[in-house]
């Protein structure tokens, strides 16, 4: 229907119905109102005109009146509310096992890098049907992620990871804009999402790759030497990393955080901010040594050494089990009278 008449762009994801279905809904909210209240206005003026010899009765106000116009429009609006809600939290949690592309933006481009290795600098080659999870960072100013046939955009920021995610529903080739003013060749900050068959998609990826992002993420964790402190055996002077991703962590000073990308971002670039409780902040920071390809690279690893091998990152992890509460027991002893 839209072919020759594009109002809309293409709908091209599994939430764009959702969205222009929400966004209808208000547009046809807003014109009935619209209509009903000009109507209102012509009828009273019409109705209600001055004339000579007619002296204008006064109202005291009509409780019942008031209720309608109060409850009616609260129902509507819960109505417009919840449907919001609903399309936002969509949007916002990426499901489960999708797969990840790490986005890095800067003036004037888009450099994308699939965890399977393939980096693309304007384009993005995914498969249709896939969930697709962005972790987004910025090596310089804000831009925004923004395909309209997917119906999703996200701010791009420098020094933190922003999520955004989407599964395209249709093969073909969209546009990707950047929707924040970011300098002069803001407008020219654009690229393609080139959406496969599954097929086609395994056809490209088999051609040229520098190996997964996990694996580069590997080389870069060994020439850094982060090995030395955060060794496995739980000997080292940091923390043991496998299997932490995504588990809870205890904090020195008595918080609990998740540690998602940007908890290991930080404790890269910043390592004093979170210190993991019986651990000295003994880190240098990594500032200003790692590029932001070689962060993203590091928190695939990271997030690698905790999927593979779940047999023995199991005895591993039971281990400081038995031996960090006495530790950790103490300091939150000494702690807990102070902070509670
Ligand atoms: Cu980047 Cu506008």
């Amino acid at each position: 229907m839209f072919d020759n008449f594009p109002l809309w762009p293409d709908r091209a994801s599994s939430l764009a119905g959702n969205v222009d279905a929400l966004y209808i809904f208000l547009l046809i909210i807003t014109a009935l109102m619209t209509g009903l209240i000009f109507v209102a206005i012509l009828y009273f003026a019409a109705r209600y005109r001055a004339q000579p010899g007619v002296v204008a009765e006064q109202i005291e106000g009509s409780t019942p009146l008031e209720l309608t116009w109060s409850i009616i429009p609260f129902f509507v609006f819960m109505a417009i509310f919840l449907a919001g809600a609903i399309v936002y939290f969509k949007g916002r949690t990426p499901p489960r096992d999708s797969t990840e592309v790490y986005v890095v933006a800067k003036q004037w481009m888009w450099k994308l890098e699939h965890a399977e290795g393939q980096r693309e600098i304007n384009e993005l080659h995914v498969p249709v049907g896939r969930d697709i999870k962005l972790i987004m960072t910025s090596q310089d100013v804000i831009h925004s992620f923004y395909v309209p046939a997917f119906r999703m955009k996200q701010d791009v920021l420098p020094g933190r990871y922003t999520v955004a995610w989407f599964r395209a529903t249709k093969p073909g080739t969209y546009h990707l804009f950047c929707a924040e003013y970011c300098g002069t060749q803001h407008s020219g900050m654009i690229g393609s999402i080139i959406v496969m068959e599954p097929a086609q998609y395994e056809a490209w990826t088999n051609g040229g790759t520098q190996g997964p992002l996990s694996v580069t993420g590997e080389k870069v964790f060994s020439e850094l030497g982060c090995a030395t402190c955060h060794r496995s055996d739980t000997q080292g002077r940091g923390p043991n990393l496998e299997g932490l991703f995504g588990k809870p962590v205890q904090l020195e000073d008595g918080r609990t955080v998740t540690a998602d990308e940007n908890y290991v971002r930080e404790s890269i670039l910043d390592p004093g901010a979170k210190v993991v409780r019986g651990f000295k902040p003994v880190m240098p920071t990594f500032q200003g040594l790692v590029s932001e390809e070689q962060l993203n690279a590091l928190v695939a690893y990271v997030k690698s050494i905790s999927k593979s091998g779940d047999g023995v990152m199991k005895a591993e992890a039971a281990a400081p089990a038995n031996t960090k509460p006495a530790k950790a027991g103490d300091k939150a002893s000494n702690k807990g009278s102070k902070v509670q």
